[in-house]
């Protein structure tokens, strides 16, 4: 093999995303096609058939960048040097659980594992939360590696959001998804996020809103689809996935984590793309708090980077605020457990 595995570790390696993301890491979708990775699975008890099954697979693909693959429910042998983390097992929501009992619970996941992230894995490690409540998982993982491990390094899943904004601008504008830039997720990946398309253009150089405008026929009509169709389709997206197929998102989940690391590694090319990040107080969001901005990577080890200083009217504000509002009421809470 042509150089040295990076070790990528992936939790809940036994359920549905983490099925659809092992095969195409190991195949060079993530990192390329000059990387070898050393694949590392986490699993609870109960889920380590699964990912022990997957694993015989994953041999039987006989994959020239693959190095070994280890299955555990070890914290610390599944974190041990790993450059690459992402963070897919979690608890869903039960039966008459209250959002409160959904963030006790997972912060009693994440927080070892943001621990065990701080005490044994490589220093140049990254780690991208996909479980759900993926901001907040983000949050309790980050403050739990430090000091060991800069708060930074952590981030949560938005990109599925952005290319479901894209996909469905896309259909609308009759134009290939490559030729749509810079749509914003700003927020929580929930209900509230607000995709926002104020700055997108399409690679003809019209801007989506003027595009939007020749489409529909004129500017109200482009602004009522924005309000009425596109931001409550996109935000609820995931919603609207659970109720068609039976249960929530996974390869097109899968696709977006492999997109989100690849970009965060290699590089972003055209325009910028969406992840939630930790904030230095950009765009008035507190800091700390791991929110969706607009990010670019130039592929180097500062990772994602702000696009700082775009311009908000008053409606998209109120918007993004209400999002943000939200990832505080979720901090608050995890707070008063104690956690943070
Ligand atoms: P799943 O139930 O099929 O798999 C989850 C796996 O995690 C299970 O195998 C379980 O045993 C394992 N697990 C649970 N606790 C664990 C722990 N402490 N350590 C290691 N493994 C653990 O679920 P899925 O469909 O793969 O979805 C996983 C998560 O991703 C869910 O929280 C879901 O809501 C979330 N999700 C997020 C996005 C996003 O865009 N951010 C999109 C889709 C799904
Ligand atoms: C999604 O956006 O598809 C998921 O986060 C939905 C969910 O609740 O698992």
């Amino acid at each position: 093999m042509a150089s040295e595995p990076t070790t990528v570790t992936i939790t809940g390696a036994g359920g549905q995303i983490g099925y659809a993301l092992l095969f195409r890491i190991a195949a060079g979708d993530m990192l390329g096609p000059d990387r070898p990775v050393r694949l590392r699975l986490l699993e609870i008890p109960q889920g380590m058939r699964a990912a022990e099954g997957a694993a015989l697979e994953l041999q039987d693909c006989a994959f020239p960048l693959l190095h070994d693959v280890e299955v555990t429910d070890d914290l610390l042998t599944a974190f041990n040097g790993t450059s690459i983390a992402l963070l897919v097992g979690a608890r869903p929501r039960g039966p008459g659980m209250e959002r409160g009992d959904l963030l006790a619970a997972n912060a009693g996941i994440f927080g070892p594992q943001g621990a065990a992230i701080g005490a044994v894995a490589a220093d140049d490690v990254r780690a991208v939360v996909v479980g759900n409540p993926a901001n907040t998982n983000a949050l309790i993982a980050a403050a739990s590696a430090a000091p060991d491990i800069p708060a930074d390094r952590f981030s949560a899943l938005t990109r599925l959001d952005h290319n479901r904004a894209v996909g469905q601008l896309a259909d609308v504008l009759e134009v290939g998804p490559g030729d749509i830039a810079d749509v914003i997720i700003w927020g929580n990946h929930s209900a509230t996020q607000f995709p926002d398309v104020a700055h997108a253009t399409l690679a003809d150089g019209r801007s989506v809103l003027e595009a939007l405008a020749e489409r529909l026929g004129n500017r109200e009509a482009a602004t009522a689809w924005l309000d009425d169709v596109f931001i409550p389709r996109v935000a609820k997206r995931g919603a609207e996935i659970i109720e068609v197929r039976g249960s929530s998102s996974v390869a097109s989940a899968a696709n977006a984590a492999i997109e989100h690391v690849r970009d965060e590694q290699l590089g972003t090319h055209r325009g910028w793309t969406s992840a939630a990040v930790v904030s230095r107080g950009e765009y008035g969001v507190p800091e700390g708090l791991v929110c969706s901005l607009p990010v670019v990577s130039r592929g180097d080890d500062r990772g994602y980077r702000i696009i700082e200083g775009l311009e908000f009217d008053a409606r998209a504000r109120a918007r993004f605020e209400a999002s943000v509002d939200e990832l505080v009421a979720e901090r608050d809470a995890v707070r008063a457990l104690g956690v943070l």
